[in-house]
């Protein structure tokens, strides 16, 4: 068991959840983006008196996603909820969703219907009674980006849901559970006219190591595909003094590395009369004592400036690692998503980093087979690879959203296309990972260590440019320290090495 720490109004409460199970260089968490399934592992409840019931929450999708999902943690344990690891033993199940891709909106269907009650005895359809719960009492909630699209629609498809909420509307999510708690069997949030952001006084965060930290929700950039400005509204920042007190507080709960999160997280501005910008805040959370390494994810090229550049320069805490979505190679499609960035002042954007003093990862987010893309547009951005030299690439077949302008262009690609571009892109890129890896044999990279294997002396965790690094230690106790290991050997994905003592 490892320790996790829960921020409860300023003092660390300790609750334990099970050792981190993740295989060695499974590569989980290396997609930021993809609709993986991952359940909240609290196993211990923290201090809050017991309300009797019990609550089970599964997300799907981003960061950001998984960090909304450690604070409606937080809500639900403050109202004396606990958590259980299993849906069938849970009187609550959340499904925080995504909908970035149509892929990853269906999971969230084909998990609801899982869990549909069978017809009763008098053979009527469940929820034909007007009650939105399970036949045994379940009551069951659909969060996030899905629950946003589709709405009062969720109820339709699957009567035996309670509670649709999309993210814009999480600090109603108390108001919410009191109406259901009072016996209520249709709850809703779906507002997207807020200014607010979601502030909780707990936070359940399920990693003990690595912290993220929302600084600025929604997104005002509205590229053609993408359906986020419609599931998570407008962009709203945190002000900086609540982002530093929580920076603080990780701190104070012995953290040592944070991740600020946004889904154009370099669009910061601080509302408040402080007026920060991104790059003020990035040096002021770097700067908190105890703090040792700051990453920063997902930036959009347009707000990428030399400042940034600069501050990575001047500040040893902040992470060798830039993620940075290209999308397109080409300027004409780059156009066509709305962008707002032509291939060369993209590119430019990659040489301002790589002149920077110390070697900085970049990482990319690409869409292929987007509505009009010819061969020769795709051919550019082959060719982009080649000169950006990326580190790692989520690379995706274009997937029409619903209220995106792109949705029903008349240039649709066929499926087997984008499939047939989507490989030759990952056989590439995979080649680039091999060579950028291979030349890191040798090299000794501090890791700041997050898995022990089942075998025991292999551990694994993270270098300052994201790297997975699986090595051996003869330590008995690595967990959360800071390592030196010499790499020895490189694969696309991750490196293997020995702990150097
Ligand atoms: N189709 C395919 N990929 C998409 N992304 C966003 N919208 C779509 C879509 N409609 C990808 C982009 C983005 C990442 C989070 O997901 O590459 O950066």
């Amino acid at each position: 068991m490892l320790e996790l720490k829960l921020q409860f109004m300023g003092n660390g409460i300790d609750v334990r959840i099970d050792a981190l199970s993740l295989p060695l260089g499974s590569g989980q968490d290396r997609d930021p983006n993809f609709a993986t399934a991952r359940p909240v592992r609290l196993t211990e409840m923290p201090a809050a008196p017991s309300n009797g019931r019990t609550f089970y929450i599964e997300t799907f999708g981003c960061q950001m996603n998984v960090h909304d999902s450690e604070k409606v943690a937080g809500v639900l344990l403050a109202r004396g909820y606990r958590l259980v690891e299993r849906p069938e033993e849970a009187d609550l199940v959340f499904y925080n969703t995504c909908s970035i891709r149509e892929k990853a909106a269906q999971k969230v269907f084909s998990r609801l219907g899982q869990l549909k009650p069978a017809p009763n005895r008098h053979g009527s359809e469940p929820g034909s009674s007007g009650a939105g719960t399970a036949q045994d009492g379940r009551v069951i909630g659909v969060l996030g980006c899905v629950a946003q699209q589709e709405g009062e629609e969720i109820f339709g498809r699957a009567p035996w849901v309670s509670l649709v909420c999309g993210s814009a509307s999480y600090s109603r999510l108390p108001q919410l559970l009191e109406e259901l708690e009072g016996g209520n069997r249709r709850v809703m949030g779906l507002s997207l006219d807020t200014e607010e952001t979601f502030e909780t006084e707990v936070t359940s965060r399920d990693n003990p190591y690595r912290a993220y930290l929302t600084i600025i929700e929604g997104c005002d950039k509205h590229c053609s595909f993408c359906v986020v400005p419609h599931t998570r509204g407008p962009e709203r920042s945190r002000s900086s003094a609540a982002v530093l007190a929580e920076a603080r507080r990780l701190a104070e709960m012995s953290y040592s590395e944070v991740q600020l999160l946004g889904q154009t997280v370099n669009s910061y501005r601080d509302p408040s009369p402080h007026g920060m910008n991104f790059t003020r805040l990035l040096v002021a959370v770097a700067q908190v004592p105890g703090i040792r390494r700051v990453r920063f994810t997902t930036s959009h090229p347009r707000d990428f400036h030399q400042e940034i550049v600069n501050a990575i320069d001047a500040c040893p805490q902040l992470c060798d690692h830039v993620h940075l979505p290209v999308q397109s190679g080409s300027t004409r499609v780059l156009q066509a998503m709305q962008r707002t960035y032509t291939r060369e002042e993209y590119l430019e954007k990659i040489a301002m980093l790589r002149r920077a003093r110390r070697p900085i990862s970049i990482t990319t987010d690409i869409i292929v087979g987007f509505p009009g893309e010819t061969e020769a547009d795709f051919e550019e951005t082959l060719s982009l690879l080649d000169i950006a030299q990326y580190d790692g690439a989520f690379s995706f077949k274009y997937s029409p959203r619903p209220n995106t302008p792109a949705e029903d262009w008349p240039d649709q690609i066929p499926e087997e296309e984008k499939g047939r571009r989507l490989a030759i892109l990952q056989e590439k890129q995979r080649q680039i990972q091999i060579a950028r890896n291979e030349a890191l044999v040798g090299q000794t990279c501090e890791v700041l260590v997050d898995t022990r294997s089942a075998r025991g002396n292999q551990w694994a965790g993270r270098t300052t440019s994201n790297r997975v690094v699986n090595f051996t230690s003869p330590r008995e106790s690595l967990l959360g320290e800071y390592a030196q290991v010499r790499i020895t050997r490189a694969g696309p994905n991750s490196l293997v090495g020995g702990e150097v003592i």
